[in-house]
């Protein structure tokens, strides 16, 4: 149970404040409101009053509300400060540090984990202002959930509709008990490997490590000590992590199985090149020599499999990057691999797996029944429910 200070903005999605502070009481969850003066243009301050048990806040400077509370004292009380729906203005705010009302204040003020619930129009959700906003956000540890995609109240189709109310109420739970994999050693792989074909041309893939990152950050906000071994990628360490920059798969293989006696916990997001050059030519290829040019390639070793092999009491997850029968196949990769848990993602798609912000996956279990779908998100949340679904497996 946690003390959870919901912050409402003026958006349309206001009117669904109702029903997540009565999911967060039905929790167990002690919950006060701060809205904006216009969140209250949609949603009834009675009503948020009487579901919350708790008088609601939103004059920043107010000698008539009942509860005189000051905005420090509301920013300590919290555990966890959750804004949902967070409009595009508010998002500006927040992300530039801009306290003029209460909302703004509180957010300021308070050292709890902040979870943000984006809700908007689909135009102003891409535009790069708000993309901007939402980066630095995340960059400064909120924990961003949604939106969600489909028909909106504006009458645009897209981005922009606030998130399933359950989803926002686990990223809440989630933030609230940030420690739970304080104790476990996680080993990650991620990124593409780039295997030489001479001293300046290699072979390799598409992969941003964008989803092995956000597993990074993800397990060390919540208290891991986490080894992320990453191939070529221009992405920035995430804060606490311990990083292993590798080339080739050789490479990528010798670190992770030179780490992997002290982890707990080993999930490999990295596309590995099944294939590397087998003689790679110390100076450089030269244009003018043949008209054609053979690559012998050789096999890479399975770093998976091997890891499978050495493994003592580690909690093993591979990823499946799929282009048909996602589940089928991704069984079978589990099956043949050995893991405990597949995360497969159709990477026939434009809009999610290698190169792009959000991804869709299903974690399979060894089941039939041990199916998790993960509809489209941002890899960030992704990579929040993977690890929820390894600590289940941890936990049994
Ligand atoms: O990096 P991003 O741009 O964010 O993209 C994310 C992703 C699409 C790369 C990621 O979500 C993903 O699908 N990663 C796995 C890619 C892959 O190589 O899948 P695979 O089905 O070929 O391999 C299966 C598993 O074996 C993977 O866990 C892989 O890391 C591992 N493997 C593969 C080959 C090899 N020689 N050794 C391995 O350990």
């Amino acid at each position: 149970m946690s003390r959870v200070l919901l912050g409402i903005s003026g958006g349309i999605a206001a009117y669904k404040a109702c029903e997540l502070v009565r999911l967060l009481v039905r929790a167990g969850h002690e919950v006060r409101v701060v809205a904006t003066p216009h969140a209250l243009e949609f949603v009834s301050p009675l009503a948020l009053q009487a579901l919350s048990g708790h008088p609601l806040r939103s004059e920043l400077f107010s000698l008539s509300e009942e509860d005189r509370i000051s905005h420090i004292e509301l920013a300590d009380w919290a555990e966890v400060f959750a804004v949902a729906p967070a409009t595009a203005n508010l998002l500006a705010k927040l992300a530039n540090g801009l306290a003029d009302d209460l909302l703004t204040t509180v957010a300021l003020a308070t050292q709890a984990p902040l979870v943000v619930a984006p809700a908007m129009n689909v135009n102003m959700f891409d535009h790069p202002a708000t993309q901007e906003n939402l980066e630095r956000l995340a960059k400064r540890g909120a924990r961003l959930v949604g939106p969600g995609t489909g028909e909106l109240a504006c009458g645009w189709t897209g981005a922009g509709r606030l998130v399933d109310l359950e989803a926002i109420v686990g990223a809440i739970e989630r933030a609230g008990s940030s420690d739970d994999l304080r104790g476990e050693v996680v080993l990650l792989s991620a990124g593409p490997t780039a295997e030489p074909i001479d001293p300046v041309r290699v072979l390799t893939n598409r992969s941003s490590g964008r989803m092995g990152f956000a597993l990074a950050e993800a397990a060390a906000r919540r208290g891991a000590e986490v080894v992320l071994v990453a191939g070529p990628v221009a992405q920035p360490t995430p804060a606490g992590v311990e990083r292993v920059d590798v080339e080739t798969a050789r490479e990528m293989q010798d670190a992770v199985l030179g780490s992997l006696e002290r982890a707990t916990i080993a999930i490999f997001s990295a596309a590995v090149a099944d294939y590397s050059v087998e003689r790679p030519t110390a100076s450089k290829l030269k244009r003018e020599s043949s008209e054609s040019l053979t690559l012998r390639l050789v096999r890479n070793p399975d770093i998976l499999g091997q890891v499978i092999e050495r493994r003592r009491g580690q909690t093993v997850v591979g990823f499946a990057a799929e282009t048909e029968d996602l589940l089928a196949n991704a069984r079978a990769k589990l099956e043949r691999k050995g893991c405990d848990l597949i995360v497969a993602n159709d990477v026939s798609r434009s809009d999610i797996g290698f190169d792009v912000s959000e991804n869709e996956v299903a974690i399979v279990g060894p089941a039939p029944e041990q199916v998790v779908e993960v509809p489209r998100r941002s890899k960030r949340e992704v990579a929040e429910r993977i690890l929820d679904r390894v600590l289940e497996v941890r936990r049994g």
